[in-house]
């Protein structure tokens, strides 16, 4: 997507009061029913999880995606219990997942839109990953991370999450996959808000398949970009690069970043890379970009930064999901300027997007 046909953005301040009233809408919902019943909505959130994430799986959005069906019909084309498939739409189209129609056939909704697979929208990626049964597994054994304080995969598996997926080739390939859904969601809100077009030589460590590099490489002709990744994942990342049509200048370093960063780049990147481990680790990682990143460089931290006081962010659960898959943590604005200065750099400013994640700069102190 280049820079002209890019989704036109509302500003971050609009969108933050925009939030700032659903947060109080929701709120004021709960409290206006007896405590039970709130608690119980909240609860049975399990329910309307697991359904989007079937219907999204089986592909009945895809399946709705040339015109209304009746719910026998979808069923012939998903290859599903016609009244099983019945009981999922009445019950989804209740959250306008779908939308009813007098004559019993429903119609997509923009919701539903992010559940197919090819929609500019589509969601369909992360949604697999999280009603993948190894993610329910992970959630299932909270009470052991909160009495542990280690992760549940540890647990389950027997062996850290990113050694796993390197084993479990299916949940590797649904996990990478989910991975790149946020990368996409997030590249717009990032590339709107901040210039990347002055630095002559990007790399992206723990760069994932790319998604997020090319597309930064696309708005930027004059970079160059290095994507540095474990073997398993960087083996995915040549087709998004192609298809970019970055590949002349882009390259794919594979190693590790407890060893070593590749060397001699401006700009440094990493997105969800210091959530996913505790401070020391955390601190490795930084501290080996340290000795890579040239003396007047720039590093970028993209993370969910979570706010002071008791208002609603996405990171608060984000924060959860790091305690299960990986021992690692969100942290607020002070944690970041504390941890970047433990390895030598010093934080200059934190750039705010539409999306959660934030961009925490810093370059070395
Ligand atoms: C949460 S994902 C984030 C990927 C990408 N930055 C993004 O935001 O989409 C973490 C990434 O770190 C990579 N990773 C994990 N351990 C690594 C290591 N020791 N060296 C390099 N990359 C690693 C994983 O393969 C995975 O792609």
């Amino acid at each position: 997507m280049s820079r002209s046909d890019r989704p036109k953005l509302p500003p971050v301040r609009i969108v933050r009061i925009a939030e700032a009233v659903r947060a109080g809408i929701a709120n004021l919902n709960r409290r206006l029913v007896p405590a039970p019943v709130g608690v119980l909505e909240m609860a049975t959130g399990f329910a309307s999880a697991q359904a989007l994430f079937t219907a999204a799986r089986l592909g009945v959005a895809d399946a709705l995606a040339d015109g209304p069906l009746s719910p026998s019909d979808i069923a012939a084309r998903i290859g599903t219990d016609p009244d099983a498939t019945a009981r999922l739409l009445r019950y989804l189209a209740s959250f306008s997942v779908f939308g009813p129609l007098p004559d019993g056939r429903y119609e997509l909704t923009s919701m539903s839109e992010a559940l197919r697979t090819d929609s500019p929208t589509s969601v369909r990626p992360l949604l697999t990953m999280l009603g993948h049964p190894s993610y329910w597994a992970a959630w299932g054994q909270l009470e052991y991370s909160m009495q542990s304080g280690a992760p549940s995969i540890d647990k389950l598996h027997g062996r850290p999450l990113f050694e796993h997926l390197q084993k479990d080739v299916e949940f590797g390939a649904v996990f990478n996959a989910g991975m790149t859904c946020v990368a996409e969601m997030n590249t717009p809100p990032i590339l709107s808000a901040y210039d990347f077009t002055k630095f002559a030589t990007i790399v992206d460590v723990g760069g994932g398949q790319g998604s997020l590099l090319a597309s930064i490489l696309r708005d930027s002709p004059d970079s160059r970009g290095v994507l540095f990744e474990l073997e398993s994942v960087a083996r995915d990342a040549r087709p998004v690069i192609d298809e970019a049509g970055v590949a002349d200048r882009c390259s794919i370093e594979v190693g590790s970043f407890f060893e070593s960063v590749p060397t001699g780049a401006d700009l440094y990147l990493l997105m969800h890379i210091v959530h996913d481990w505790n401070d020391e680790k955390a601190l490795e990682i930084l501290q080996n970009v340290r000795a890579s990143i040239e003396p007047g460089g720039t590093l970028l931290v993209i993370e969910d930064v979570i706010p002071e006081g008791n208002r609603p962010h996405a990171g608060k659960m984000l924060d959860l999901d790091m305690l299960l898959f990986v021992g690692g943590k969100e942290r607020t604005a002070a944690e970041y300027r504390d941890l970047l200065g433990r390895a030598g750099f010093r934080l200059t400013r934190i750039v705010p997007t539409v999306a959660p994640a934030c961009l925490v700069e810093a370059v070395p102190a």
